[in-house]
């Protein structure tokens, strides 16, 4: 059973030996480079360059020039006592074009890196896909076409054969529902399409990716990595025929055919209008249904649900921007209500308990499935005050999670480790330069980093594996 504070701002509770504590970031946001040692563009860059789709007009030309100060980077993580790094490759360095010929400058960079954290004693943590595609394969396309699949199945390959002899844990795709759905069918990310068809079909491929990628890396790599996926969650509460709706568009329909080899039959259902899924061949849900060591999960807040009944106007408070059209083919009746606070500067709700459900409930549904919180962080209006960053609700914020995993634990969750969001503050997607995640400061005019004291607390956390008392 569990005990604590009932607003889960616990301390003194103690992480198992095992546990791995690190920080997480991904390419396009953090790399800069955008049109060096051979890159070319990808999705981001175009939608990017697209008026009025990022705030202020910001791109990842330059980012936190991490490309060139990967070092540094690095530095920190050992000087904050972290034990992993999960960052991500981008598509676009090693495969400029999405397919064929393969931009060794790029595999450098990443070998460099890997090399990099072993020295320091850090595990790396490979995601092979953070929403980078090759422009020429969106042109081709993009993932509602199968054929994507298939170049991601190389690309992987490639990857797997230059840093198979190195990597602890490779995962395959970052929150694939954010590029099908947020991608496709909501159209609020790169590449900003609104086709409710072409955003299962997404969903589809890239769970095809997946199982390919697994495929090809088994292939090529010369130790025994961990293999992974990381899923966003959508933790929903309320009306039941709403939830159920929204779980399965949001989260079943990855976990279904990659952990059960199956689309859930409701799934079928509620799309009907939408598609048959004949363009699911046969074959394919046994190669997308591979054994997985660990289970990335990103979460950050729940949402709330019911079914709207026409009248007034539907509430879609979700949170994930501003689009008329809906990321939820087949749940066309379902509506987001707006949640009690405290949000951070997201607006999202800050809901440890949800944290602790989303991992009991993926426990009760999986119960072999190993388990790795791969994000949890939250935005802030930081200030920098004579070089420091007294960002408390951050701490707060971490603190309240950090105890919700730790519940988790008490309960006999096998959860292996937890990646902060993110090492350094970078760049948010749709939000541009606007939203700080990082544990870590980056002054956008000089690019330097200035460890915030979130950073500072967490580095206690994971040097004594020991949550530390208020106010320490
Ligand atoms: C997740 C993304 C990550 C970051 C956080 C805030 O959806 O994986 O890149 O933007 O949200």
């Amino acid at each position: 059973m569990t005990t604590g504070s009932p607003d889960y701002r616990d301390s003194g509770l103690v992480f198992p030996e095992s546990f791995l504590f690190g920080s997480a970031t991904a390419s396009y946001q953090i790399e800069g480079a955008a049109q060096e040692d051979g890159r070319r563009p990808s999705i981001w860059d175009t939608f990017a360059r697209t008026p009025g789709k990022v705030r202020n007009g910001e791109n990842g030309d330059v980012a936190d020039d991490h490309y060139h100060r990967w070092e540094q980077d690095l530095d920190l993580l050992t000087e904050l006592g972290l034990g992993a790094y999960r960052f991500s490759i981008a598509w676009p360095r090693i495969q400029p074009t999405g397919s064929g010929a393969v931009n060794q400058a790029g595999l450098d960079f990443y070998s460099r890196l890997v090399d990099g954290l072993l020295t320091r004693g850090i595990t790396p943590i490979v995601t092979l896909y953070h929403w980078d595609l090759p422009q020429p394969l969106e042109d081709a396309g993009g993932w509602p076409v199968r054929e994507t699949a298939y170049r991601f199945q190389e690309y992987a390959g490639i990857v797997g054969a230059a840093l198979g002899d190195r990597v602890a844990t490779w995962t395959t795709l970052n929150e694939p529902w954010c590029s099908a759905f947020l991608g496709y069918g909501s159209g609020v990310h790169a590449p900003g399409r609104t086709e409710p068809l072409g955003a299962l079909r997404a969903a589809h491929h890239l769970n095809l990716a997946h199982g390919l990628g697994i495929q090809a890396l088994r292939g090529v790599v010369a130790n025994d990595p961990d293999y992974s996926v990381t899923l966003n969650f959508t933790v929903a509460r309320g009306e039941e025929e709403a939830v159920r709706q929204i779980d399965a568009v949001a989260n079943r329909v990855f976990t279904g055919p990659m952990l059960r080899g199956a689309y859930p039959e409701d799934l079928l259902a509620d799309t009907a209008p939408v598609t048959d899924w004949s363009f699911v061949q046969d074959g394919d849900l046994e190669d997308i249904s591979q054994k997985l060591d660990v289970l990335g999960v990103n979460y950050y807040n729940t949402a709330r649900v019911a079914l709207w009944d026409g009248s007034g106007e539907k509430q879609m408070a979700d949170n994930h921007g501003e689009s008329t059209a809906s990321p939820y083919p087949g749940a066309d009746r379902v509506q987001f209500l707006p949640q009690p606070g405290p949000y951070t500067a997201m607006g999202w709700n800050i809901a440890p308990d949800g944290m602790e459900e989303l991992l009991l409930s993926l426990r009760d549904q999986f119960p072999e499935q190993p388990l790795m919180i791969t994000e949890n962080g939250a935005a802030f209006e930081d200030v920098i005050e004579d070089g420091r960053v007294h960002d408390a609700e951050r701490v707060d914020y971490l603190r309240r999670h950090f105890t919700a995993a730790h519940r988790a634990l008490e309960q006999g969750v096998d959860l292996r480790g937890y990646q902060v969001w993110s090492l350094l503050d970078n760049f948010e997607w749709a939000y541009g330069y606007s939203k700080r995640f990082g544990i870590v400061h980056v002054d956008y005019d000089t690019l330097k980093r200035t460890p915030k004291d979130s950073a500072l607390w967490y580095s206690e956390l994971a040097r004594t594996r020991r949550l530390p008392e208020a106010g320490e």
